[in-house]
């Protein structure tokens, strides 16, 4: 029931109106800490998870509402064979809303059209991540002041990293967007992807492999972690996963205001000595998360402040 499958199905302006709560919240907390008192949000994870599953509890605790859900498929009937439509089916009758992530893609779209309530995918396997997007957009204008007009360098796995499919969708519809995709040959960004957006929207891109040779045109840099749980086989993960690491060296060929994402987990991607410079904007991205998401909360619930 109309939840947030894909970020596409936000509008420009539905996205903007998100982003002025987001920070209304952060300078007013008050005005929203009661708005939800008796709603409930059922949190199903299927896979593991740490920012996005707390990020979405703290935001209903913070909009005054409680929580209950299961963070391992083990852990429910999904292990004795329930299928993700009866699951839904069940927990609308416990919940106001819900964010389910799934390792099937298209999961929780699924569960969207069976529950009586609204579902927001919070990552369905190597496909899409609209909630991380909100805190990437969120991020992104808070730092350099707009969302039009910027290069974007996204590196590490484009291939399976479901948060840059996300991002790359949301950020083609702004003017004068430049994408570098830089990524070894195995990991490239999917032909869907490109089609779907890039293509489409006729927005420039180059898709590279070098890191160094790029990062100086660079208005944003999105590190991603290789997506070991996605491989085939251990041997390529094994040989692709430190493809890139961000060290202060190599940051000191970038502009001075460029803005280092990363959705996190962080393995290898981010040298811990990355983490002092005025660039590293990937916690601040993390506390974004969590008012963009009290954001949507009221948005999908119908609620005003
Ligand atoms: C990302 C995810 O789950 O796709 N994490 C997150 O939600 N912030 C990125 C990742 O797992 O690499």
């Amino acid at each position: 029931m109309n939840g947030l499958n894909d970020i596409m199905d936000l509008s420009i302006g539905e996205i903007d109106e998100l982003l002025n709560t987001a920070d209304d919240i952060m300078v007013h907390p008050e005005k929203y800490a009661s708005l939800c008192k008796g709603k409930k949000l059922a949190t199903l994870f299927f896979e593991p998870s740490t920012r996005t599953r707390l990020s979405f509890e703290a935001a209903m605790y913070e909009l005054g509402g409680n929580v209950l859900g299961f963070s391992e498929a083990q852990s429910s009937s999904a292990s004795k064979g329930e299928s993700v439509s009866d699951t839904a089916k069940t927990v609308s009758c416990y919940a106001d809303i819900i964010a389910m992530r799934h390792p099937k893609e298209g999961a929780p779209k699924v569960a969207d059209m069976r529950a009586s309530v609204p579902v927001i995918n919070a990552g369905d396997g190597g496909h899409n991540h609209p909630t991380q997007t909100l805190a990437d957009l969120c991020t992104i204008r808070r730092e350099k002041g707009r969302l039009n007009g910027l290069t974007i360098g996204l590196c590490g796995d484009l291939m399976f990293g479901r948060t840059v499919h996300s991002l790359i969708g949301a950020m083609s519809r702004y003017e004068n967007i430049s994408f570098v995709l830089i990524s070894p040959d195995e990991l490239r960004i999917p032909e869907y992807v490109k089609a779907a957006y890039l293509a489409k929207s006729g927005i420039p891109y180059t898709e590279v492999r070098s890191l160094e040779d790029n990062i100086q045109n660079l208005d944003i840099l999105y590190m991603t972690r290789v997506q070991r749980e996605r491989f085939f086989n251990e041997a390529d993960y094994i040989r692709l996963k430190d493809t890139y690491i961000l060290t202060p060296e190599k940051l000191s060929k970038a502009k001075s205001d460029l803005c280092v994402m990363h959705p996190l987990p962080r393995v290898n991607e981010i040298s811990v000595s990355v983490d002092d410079d005025p660039r590293a904007c990937y916690f601040k991205q993390v506390l974004n998360g969590k008012f963009m998401r009290m954001a949507l909360i009221m948005k999908l619930l119908g609620v005003k402040a």
